[in-house]
């Protein structure tokens, strides 16, 4: 595979057609490293955010030895990148033959659940077996966090001590989990998760194995400043010496976004501009999925040599004829912009390439390594090349 030290070395010697990601795997490792050394527990990778064997194997790299998966496709495919893996498969809703593959196949020993139905489906699907860790996933807030994943998931305050009961009688070892979130943006949030777990534990009278704290640890975008990861951590363990649980209780989390974010950025080129409109060769319905539904924001620079250092601001269509192929920015780059420019947007490592799809045609992407550093960072001293400082409140 082709390296090249920077992104504009790259746009200046291939001047690209189609979109092409810039892989930084060294970015992915660092942030494992991270996890590894400053989290008093176990860090799960949610492959789901970018399930990139070539990131899977740079989290490898870093200590990652764990990993959160959703779908029977994400266990085969961490069983064949990393076969010695541990899998925890924590998508509460699963598929009979989904359980019973990453059971007997893969050996998934760690599965998730919020209702009674789903854990007679997992004891059913196992053959009753007696080794699992079953982990309850809780109701949470999501209100400090940008993304919310409280509506869809999670067991309710008034029934949660039923279910652990049960889940306590026919599992080897419990787990309680929860999310609090993508981009949360208050470690405050997880104090209150914590909180909530544990009069869920305390009122069942269960005596819990794992406490595993989910994913939703922030990484950078312009005008989303979270606090240090560190903050988030400190939190975390604090709040978990405090906890009411038996000794030997294990703490986990699920990170996706932290762990890959930094990882990746994309590369496109400008089709056309009409006025302060730019039709790009990337979006909705590719990478740039998150920033056309939920107006989310990166950090972006134009690579073209020559241009303006004065900004206007921009919105973006995609390639496809739908006109929900729009993101709507506003996102700043030069005024004097043109047809042909190539534009980097940096901090897509996560969701971002797992995103894409080939509607309309489109969804052929490169992907070549280069040496630099990401655009931002939560991992060390901040290193801002991006020419635009985009501030403003997310629309969910
Ligand atoms: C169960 C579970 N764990 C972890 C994650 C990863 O979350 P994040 O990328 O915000 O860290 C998700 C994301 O949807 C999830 O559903």
């Amino acid at each position: 595979m082709d390296k090249y030290s920077t992104a504009v070395d790259l746009a200046r010697d291939i001047t690209p057609s189609s979109p092409v990601f810039c892989l930084r795997p060294h970015a992915a490792t660092a942030a494992a490293r991270w996890f590894v050394e400053h989290f008093p527990g176990k860090s799960f990778y949610a492959v789901k955010a970018n399930p990139s064997p070539w990131l899977i194997e740079a989290l490898v790299e870093g200590g990652i030895r764990h990993f959160d998966v959703a779908s029977i496709a994400e266990v085969r495919l961490i069983r064949d990148v990393f076969p010695d893996g541990t899998l925890a498969f924590m998508h509460p809703v699963k598929a009979p033959e989904a359980i019973t593959e990453a059971y007997f196949e893969h050996g998934v020993r760690i599965f998730s659940l919020d209702s009674e139905r789903e854990l007679e489906k997992i004891m059913k699907s196992t053959g009753y077996a007696g080794d699992l860790t079953l982990c309850v996933r809780m109701a949470v807030s999501s209100a400090l966090s940008k993304i919310s994943l409280a509506s869809k998931f999670g067991v309710n305050e008034e029934v949660d001590g039923e279910l652990l009961q049960k889940t306590r009688q026919v599992a080897e070892r419990l787990g309680v989990c929860f999310h609090v979130g993508s981009q949360s943006m208050s470690p405050t949030a997880y104090a209150a998760a914590m909180q909530r777990t544990q009069r869920a534990i305390v009122k069942a009278g269960v005596v819990v194995d794992v406490l595993d704290v989910g994913g939703g640890f922030p990484s950078a975008y312009p005008g989303m400043e979270a606090p240090a990861l560190q903050t988030y951590v400190n939190e975390i363990a604090t709040r978990f010496e405090q906890y009411l649980v038996a000794e030997n209780c294990e703490l986990w989390c699920e990170p996706g976004r932290a762990l890959s974010a930094e990882s990746a950025s994309l590369i496109v080129r400008v089709e056309s501009r009409k006025d302060g409109v730019l039709y790009i060769n990337d979006g909705t319905y590719g990478a740039l999925f998150d920033a056309g539904t939920l107006n989310w924001t990166y950090p972006m620079e134009c690579l073209t040599d020559g241009r303006s250092a004065k900004l206007a601001a921009f919105e973006f269509y995609g390639p496809t004829c739908d006109d929900h192929d729009h993101m709507k920015g506003p996102y700043y780059l030069p005024e004097d912009i043109e047809e042909g420019d190539h534009i980097e947007i940096g901090m897509l490592g996560a969701y971002g390439s797992a995103m894409r799809t080939g509607f309309n045609g489109f969804g052929a992407y490169q992907e070549i390594e280069v040496a630099d550093a990401p655009m931002l960072t939560m991992y060390g001293a901040e290193l801002p090349h991006a020419a635009n400082d985009m501030t403003g409140e997310m629309t969910q």
